[in-house]
């Protein structure tokens, strides 16, 4: 998560330091607001253009000193860096210009000048120097006589005392011209064509009125011209010499005024030179702009450059419209690109915290799963732990309880017995009780195992199976608790003849050995386990038969499927009533029993088809596949007189034992007896159905002496051979 915050941070601060270079406030502090000033202002405004980081802020005193000392004051205040400024007058202005100086803040002095050296540099044109050469202009005009009057800018600015001192030097070289009045303007139109208007009487036969600047001259003629309707010879100069509208240029052009001198502006230059004092690059302190005397002669060669310069600079101001559209664009692609950015990594994160989870729930379902297995396992343990030891109490006792000692006991003996029979139920009881509940109920409960005891109750006979054979059956017990073999012994070595082995692997090698009539096995045993050793039993051909009870502490439901999957015969749980142990054996070995129909129905000579059967089927269709095997080696060898049971073992790769304990279990004969009952049926057929002799087809299905296959012939048929034809 905090990776993911640093991300979104980190790309935020990228996109913010694309804009880093340093803002530069330049506040423009004008003295007035006229057409050379907003010329000026459009040219600083122009070059800032360049510069993207330069941000200007403008004041205009309209030719107040007390307003240009507020706005100066303001200006600094809104936080600039450096400060342009035309001072009003020389004297009035210069106190806010020091203490703008005194802040650090650089000072241009631009045109206009004051009586301070607190400033960083001066720019501007020579006043003195165009008084001057207006002066010697108009004095060659007059050929050197004639009247003259001049009207002064402002009283107290540099520009105002500095032509006019340039002029009065001029005209001192013409003694034949006289200057016949200087007025005092305020570089307005109107304060020139009040001053002339005011003293329009004294000045008769005027040939030249020297404006001091352009504006004032024209006042001066307006004035001039009302004075008695009749057009007046009297010329009239000026300076700035602006190219625009109502500019000097074409003011001179028309032949409105006489003469000017153009009074650069050069806005751009001004704007440079704060950059460069900003950024720290090296420039003049003062830098004086050339400027040029304009008349009727050069008028219309000035106006065509400078329709050039302004077509080429609106062609530039369109450039640099359609440039800040793009960058404004491309501030709104980024903006765009950045919050596509951020979403992709909000989604990415959103997606892993998902995934995470996801994967700790998994996590947690598997911890959950594997307790619940060792949880289960561990009381299929205890168990199985528990209910072998109660077993082995409750089954001896309930023996003993049959027992005349036991029966035939009084007084305390009886009352102590029963005390302890009494307590060995409520223990086992109570173990099954907390068994079931931590097994979460699989285990069937009491109610339940009642009903299936009673159950198992109905299949013992009501009387003891009366056995068919009279041969002892063969049991084998696997267990590895030597105390439940001892136990199954006393219960079953009456009855049975009995086999032990302490694992599934001695149990196995005993099973083939001694083909046992039933097995009895557990299955939490060391090397091979209960279950596997039931399939291995189920799936050797010599064992296959073998009906197989397990008997077991697992006493879940699952347990009990997976008995039944191994093939067993039979699960019985510990503990276990001895009673219906013994039911189950002989139930088993009864219905084992029924399967010695076999040799006389149902094999036929042919392997049955074993497919789409249940288990059962496919045991039995095992079985009939063997009797089947074993009939053809009995036809194929029935005329050998010397054939023995060792030989058919032999060649069906079995041992002695082992064929006749499964021929016997499955046919309920000996093999030795099959094969002569298959001799006799042989010879039954031959009687009648060929006319040899009955010593001969005696000699032909195997016997070595006619007289005993007479006798046997009766024995089987309970007729002699002779009237069998
Ligand atoms: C403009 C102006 C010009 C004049 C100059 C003197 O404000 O009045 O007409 O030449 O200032 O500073």
């Amino acid at each position: 998560m905090y990776a993911l915050f640093a991300t979104v941070f980190i790309l935020l601060h990228l996109c913010a330091c694309t804009q880093s270079k340093r803002q530069l406030v330049i506040g423009v502090s004008q003295c007035s607001e006229d057409i050379w000033r907003e010329k000026q202002n459009a040219e600083l405004r122009m070059a800032a253009y360049f510069h993207d980081n330069v941000e200007l802020r403008f004041a205009a005193a309209y030719d107040s000193d007390e307003r240009q000392v507020q706005q100066i004051d303001s200006l600094m205040k809104t936080g600039i860096d450096l400060l342009i400024v035309a001072p009003n007058q020389v004297a009035t202005i210069s106190p806010a210009i020091d203490r703008a100086y005194d802040k650090n803040i650089p000072v241009i002095v631009f045109e206009r000048k004051t009586n301070s050296k607190k400033y960083t540099a001066y720019m501007g044109a020579d006043n003195y120097e165009m008084g001057h050469m207006m002066g010697k202009y108009i004095a060659s005009q007059m050929h050197g006589t004639g009247r003259v009057i001049e009207i002064m800018g402002l009283k107290g600015s540099s520009p105002a005392i500095e032509r006019h001192k340039g002029f009065m030097d001029a005209m001192s070289a013409y003694p034949g011209i006289q200057v016949a009045a200087t007025l005092q303007g305020d570089w307005t139109e109107q304060s020139a064509y009040k001053a002339v208007s005011e003293c329009k009487e004294d000045l008769q036969n005027i040939d030249y009125v020297f404006g001091q600047n352009d504006r004032m001259a024209m006042g001066a003629r307006r004035a001039f011209s009302e004075s008695d309707g009749a057009p007046s010879a009297t010329k009239f100069c000026g300076i700035d010499g602006l190219p625009g509208e109502n500019g000097g240029i074409r003011l001179v052009r028309d032949s409105i005024l006489d003469a000017t001198f153009i009074y650069p502006t050069h806005g751009d230059r001004l704007l440079q030179m704060a950059v460069d004092i900003l950024e720290g690059r090296p420039c003049e302190k003062e830098v004086f702009l050339m400027s040029a005397l304009v008349t009727r002669e050069n008028a219309n060669v000035l106006l065509m450059q400078n329709d050039e310069i302004v077509r080429q600079s609106d062609y530039l101001d369109r450039l640099h419209n359609k440039a800040d559209d793009y960058l404004h664009q491309l501030d709104t692609q980024r903006i765009i690109n950045l919050m596509v950015i951020i979403l992709v990594v909000l989604l990415l994160a959103v997606a892993v915290i998902l995934y995470r989870y996801h994967l700790q729930k998994l996590h947690i379902q598997e911890e959950r799963g594997k307790m619940e297995r060792e949880q289960l396992d561990f009381y299929t343990q205890a168990a199985h732990e528990l209910r072998t030891p109660l077993t082995l109490i409750e089954g001896p006792l309930d023996q003993l309880a049959n027992t005349p000692m036991i029966q035939n006991s009084k007084g305390e003996a009886a009352e102590i017995f029963a005390i302890v029979k009494r307590n060995t139920s409520q223990l086992t009881a109570l173990v099954n009780k907390i068994l079931n509940v931590q097994e979460k109920g699989e285990i069937p409960d009491d109610h339940q195992a009642a009903q299936e005891s009673s159950s198992e109750q109905t299949l013992q006979p009501s009387s003891p199976p009366s056995p068919t054979f009279s041969e002892t059956k063969t049991l084998l017990i696997v267990d590895d608790n030597a105390d439940i073999r001892t136990y199954l012994r006393t219960i079953l070595k009456d009855k049975y003849q009995l086999f032990e082995a302490e694992d599934g692997q001695k149990g196995l090698e005993i099973a083939k050995e001694q083909v046992p009539d039933l097995i009895i096995s557990d299955v939490m045993m060391p090397v091979i386990n209960g279950l596997e050793f039931c399939q291995k039993i189920k799936d050797d051909m010599v064992t296959s038969h073998i009906p197989v009870i397990l008997l077991t502490a697992r006493a879940l439901n699952q347990h009990q499927i997976e008995g039944y999957e191994s093939g067993a015969d039979a699960y019985i749980t510990k503990p276990f009533q001895p009673d219906l142990l013994l039911a189950r054996i002989s139930n088993l070995l009864r219905s084992r029993h029924q399967l010695r129909n076999l040799w006389n129905n149902e094999s036929k000579g042919e392997a049955p088809e074993n497919d789409t059967k249940n288990a059962e089927e496919q045991i039995e269709v095992k079985e009939n596949a063997f009797i089947v095997r074993f009939k053809n080696v009995l036809e194929e060898r029935m005329g050998d007189s010397d054939l023995s049971v060792e030989d058919i073992a032999s060649e069906m790769h079995l041992s002695r034992v082992q064929l006749y304990r499964k021929v016997k279990a499955l046919t309920g004969n000996s093999p030795v007896d099959l094969m002569r009952r298959a001799r006799l049926a042989r010879a039954q057929k031959l009687l009648s159905e060929t006319e040899l002799s009955v010593s001969e087809i005696a000699y032909q299905v195997g016997f070595t002496s006619p007289s005993y296959f007479t006798k046997c012939f009766k024995d089987e048929f309970g007729k002699v051979p002779g009237e069998s034809r």
